[in-house]
């Protein structure tokens, strides 16, 4: 066992299985008190049990370290809140929350249903917002802690995935808005994106030449859950990784910006616009695009 987290307490969702299990056992066996928070579903959210999330707790007090299991929906207000209740009752404190739980409901966006957008959006987004929420009031009297949602590479759009994809790109508004907001009380929040073997990889319909293991994802979230990430100022990030690959995705800044002058009219923007700031290629349909025409020529589709 390591001490990068020694005396921390933290919780995970989505701790029951692939990434989350992955960074659960991996922060308990830094040191750090664990809360285990799966609901225990399937793929699409459906069927939960509790039986998930206590294996995990099994499996980390099997290794010696210290977690407890909280098998509540984090789609729900009550349910973020009893998670970080669990830490505090349990441990007296919550340093670090990290937001892994997550559900796919496949399907292309003139087909998609509210029963199809509406839990994929409260898993991810607002499962995220619930515990941003109440651990940052506690957080924000400790003066210390950290923050750290789930997003994914999907976040610059996807083809069948819409639901997911609006829902990860707020998660680093999200992220984003609490590393602004929680500064100066000494908080710090961050976004992973990972791309790791798990069920949820597996159901991705083309290869992925760049993948990893949820230990190596799992690496990274220690990092940045400990001390050191925090003293070398780490907030506001994206980060992803992939097996042997670790990147840092850019802050979304204006590319480029003319002045016009008088009163727009769009026959003015027409004229004005394709010379001056012009359109900014989108890398994910330059991609689609290459995978149509790998796959018209019988390939089986590479992605990334
Ligand atoms: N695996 C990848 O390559 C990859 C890529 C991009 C993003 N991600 C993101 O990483 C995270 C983890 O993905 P994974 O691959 O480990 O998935 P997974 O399906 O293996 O695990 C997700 C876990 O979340 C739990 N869960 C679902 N809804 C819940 C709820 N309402 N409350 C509490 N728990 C709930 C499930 O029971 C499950 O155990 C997700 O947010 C996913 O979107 C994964």
């Amino acid at each position: 066992m390591g001490n990068f987290l020694a005396g921390k307490a933290v919780a995970v969702t989505g701790a029951g299985r692939g990434i989350g299990r992955a960074v659960a056992r991996a922060a308990a066996a830094e040191g750090a008190k664990v809360v285990v928070n799966d609901y225990g579903v399937s793929m699409d959210g459906t069927s939960p049990t509790s039986e998930v999330a206590e294996a995990v707790v099994k499996e980390i007090e099997a290794a010696g370290g210290e977690a407890i299991a909280v098998a509540d929906d984090i789609s729900t207000m009550a349910g973020g809140q009893r998670v970080v209740d669990a830490a505090l009752t349990s441990y007296g404190r919550i340093d670090g929350v990290v937001c892994v739980a997550g559900i796919l409901r496949e399907r292309m966006l003139f087909n998609m249903s509210e029963e199809e957008w509406d839990p994929v959006v409260a898993t991810h987004l607002k499962g995220t917002f619930t515990l941003f929420r109440a651990a940052s009031a506690v957080m924000r009297k400790q003066r210390a802690g950290t923050l750290i949602g789930f997003t994914s590479g999907n976040h610059q759009g996807s083809v069948s995935q819409a639901n997911y994809s609006a829902a990860k790109g707020g998660i680093i508004s999200l992220v984003r808005s609490a590393a602004l907001g929680l500064h100066k009380y000494g908080v710090t929040a961050n976004a992973v994106a990972p791309v790791a073997r798990t069920r949820m990889s597996a159901n991705v319909p083309m290869e992925l030449k760049e993948i990893g293991e949820p230990e190596d994802v799992a690496a990274l979230v220690v990092y940045l859950l400990s001390d050191a990430a925090r003293e070398q100022g780490v907030t506001g990030q994206v980060y992803t990784i992939a097996g042997p690959k670790i990147a840092v995705w850019a802050q979304p800044r204006e590319l480029r910006s003319a002045y016009g002058e008088g009163t727009w009219t769009p026959e003015r923007i027409a004229e004005f616009l394709p010379g001056s700031v012009g359109v900014d290629p989108m890398p994910m349909l330059a991609q689609l695009q290459a995978m149509e025409e790998a796959a018209r020529g019988g390939d089986r589709p590479n992605a990334r």
